[in-house]
C-alpha cells in the first residue's frame, strides 16, 4: 500500500480509544484514516469496549486489535513497545478525563495507558470528550496544561450540544478534522518556505441573471493539491471557482465565479507567491453581453455571441520572475503537441497534462493519469494515480524545478 505520496510504505498510526459516548466516532476516523492510506491499528480500554466492540475496529483497521496487556498472542514480542516504537504517531480519540489524568500522573495500568508511557519518541496527539463539567473541572484543565507543556498535543474540543444533555465545551472535534491534523503531523515539512497559490474549480460565465456556461470541474484535482501542500507547510492560498468541495484546513480560501473574478482574486495574491499551480478549469468563453433580467423562452432558437475570456496564466507568465509557474493542459486530442505548445506560449516551468477524454481520469474522478512536462520538451508519465496522491507527485517537483541550474531558490 503506497503511503501519502505514493512512493514509500505507509505510516502506521496507533489510535487510542477510551470510554465515552464519542467513542462510536472513532469508526470513521478509523476509516477515514485507512482510506488515506495509513496502516492503522486501534487499542481499546476496557470501558471504551462497552461503547463499541473490538470486531468493529478489527474490521474497519484491517489489523487485530489490541485490548489486553498480558494477552500471549499480542505480547509474544512485547507487543505494546514494539507497535510503539515502529508507528509514527499515537492518536487518543476519544481521550476521557480519565485517560488524561492517567497520562498526566504516569500512571500505566492498562494497555493503551502503558502504551502512551512507552510513545516518547512519537507525537501523542489527545482529541478529549467528555461533559463540560468535567472538562471545565480545574483537575482536568490542570491536567490538560500540565500535559501540553510536556510536548502532548491536543485537539482542542468542539463547543455544542454534548450527549449528556448539556451544552459546552466538549464535544470531540470533527472526525475528518482529526484525520485532517494527523495527516499533516505526518507530512515532511518540505515546502514551509514556499507560498504556494492553487486556482481550483470551474468558472462560471453568466448569460442572464440565472443561466451562465461552465464546465465539468469538480474541483478536485486542485483542491488536493491544496491540501497537500498545506499539509507539506506551504503557505496556501486556494482561489476556487464554485465546487462543492470540503475546504482544506490551513488554507486561505477565495471563492470566485466567473475567469474574471478568478483573474482579480490571481493577481491580487500573485505578488506574494513563491509558486503558482494553476489546476482551475477557466473558461476560454464569456457571452460577450450579460442580459440584466432573465432572457424569455422564444420560439425562435437563440444566439448568444461570446467573448474570449483573460489568459490568466499567460499573463502570469509575462511577468513571472523568479516565480515557478506550474500549469494544467486539459486535452482532447494531441495531448503532448497540445501541452507542449501551452509550455511555451504561456512561459511555463511544467505543465501537468491530462487526456481529459478518459472517463477514468481528469474531469470529476477521484483520480487522474498525467503526464509532467516541462520546457526542455521531456515527458515523464505518472501512473493511474488517486488524485490525492498526484497532488503529492506534483509538489515534489518543487524542489527538482527550484534546483535546476540558472533557477534561483525560494525568494
Ligand atoms: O476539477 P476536477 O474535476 O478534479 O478536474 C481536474 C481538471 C481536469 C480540471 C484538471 O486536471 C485540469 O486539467 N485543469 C486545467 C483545465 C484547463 O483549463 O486546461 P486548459 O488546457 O484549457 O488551460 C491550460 C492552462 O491555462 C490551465 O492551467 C488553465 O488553468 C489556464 N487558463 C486557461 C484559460 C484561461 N482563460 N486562463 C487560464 O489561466
Amino acid at each position: 500500500m503506497p503511503d501519502a505520496k505514493g512512493t514509500e510504505g505507509p505510516d502506521t498510526v496507533l489510535v487510542g480509544v477510551t470510554g465515552g459516548i464519542a467513542a462510536y466516532k472513532s469508526c470513521e476516523i478509523i476509516r477515514s484514516m485507512v482510506k488515506e492510506g495509513l496502516d492503522v491499528h486501534a487499542v481499546m480500554t476496557r470501558n471504551a469496549q462497552e461503547f463499541i466492540t473490538p470486531l468493529t475496529l478489527q474490521v474497519l483497521s484491517g489489523n487485530p486489535v489490541w485490548t489486553e496487556t498480558f494477552h500471549l498472542t499480542q505480547e509474544q514480542e512485547i507487543g505494546h513497545i514494539s507497535l510503539v516504537d515502529r508507528s509514527s504517531l499515537f492518536l487518543i480519540a476519544p481521550a476521557t478525563a480519565n485517560v488524561l489524568g492517567k497520562v498526566a500522573a504516569g500512571i500505566a495500568d492498562d494497555l493503551l495507558t502503558t502504551m502512551v508511557c512507552a510513545a516518547t519518541k512519537i507525537p501523542v496527539v489527545f482529541a478529549p470528550s467528555m461533559n463540560v463539567n468535567m472538562y471545565q473541572n480545574p483537575i482536568t484543565q490542570e491536567n490538560i496544561k500540565r500535559l501540553k507543556g510536556l510536548g502532548y498535543v491536543f485537539i482542542e474540543p468542539e463547543e455544542g450540544d454534548l450527549a449528556c444533555g448539556y451544552q459546552g465545551v466538549g464535544r470531540l472535534a470533527d472526525p475528518q478534522e482529526i484525520v485532517e491534523h494527523v495527516l499533516s503531523r505526518l507530512e515532511p515539512k518540505d515546502l514551509q518556505n514556499e507560498r504556494i497559490l492553487v486556482t481550483a474549480g470551474p468558472t462560471e460565465e453568466a448569460i442572464d441573471p440565472v443561466r451562465f456556461l461552465t464546465n465539468p470541474s469538480s474541483g478536485k484535482m486542485g483542491y488536493a493539491i491544496a491540501r497537500a501542500a498545506a499539509q507539506r507547510g506551504a503557505q496556501v492560498t486556494l482561489i476556487s471557482g464554485p465546487t462543492a468541495c470540503t475546504p482544506p484546513l490551513d488554507v486561505t480560501l477565495v471563492r470566485v465565479r466567473s475567469a474574471e473574478e478568478m483573474r482579480k482574486a490571481v493577481m491580487k495574491a500573485f505578488p506574494k507567491s513563491t509558486t503558482v499551480i494553476m489546476a482551475a478549469a477557466v473558461s476560454d468563453f464569456s457571452p460577450a453581453s450579460r442580459a440584466k433580467q432573465k432572457v424569455k423562452k422564444q420560439d425562435a432558437s437563440l444566439t448568444v455571441k461570446l467573448k474570449t475570456t483573460p489568459d490568466i496564466l499567460f499573463e502570469l507568465g509575462q511577468k513571472k520572475q523568479d516565480r515557478l509557474l506550474i500549469g494544467f493542459a486539459a486535452e482532447t486530442q494531441s495531448l503532448v503537441k497540445n501541452a507542449k505548445e501551452k509550455v511555451e506560449k504561456k512561459n511555463l516551468d511544467l505543465i501537468v497534462a491530462n487526456d481529459v477524454s478518459r472517463k477514468e481520469i481528469g474531469f470529476q474522478s477521484d483520480s487522474n493519469q498525467v503526464k509532467l512536462i516541462g520546457p526542455d520538451g521531456k515527458v515523464s508519465e505518472l501512473p493511474f494515480l488517486p488524485k490525492r496522491i498526484l497532488a503529492h507527485r506534483v509538489l515534489d517537483q518543487i524542489e527538482i524545478l527550484r534546483s535546476r541550474p540558472g533557477k534561483k531558490g525560494r525568494r
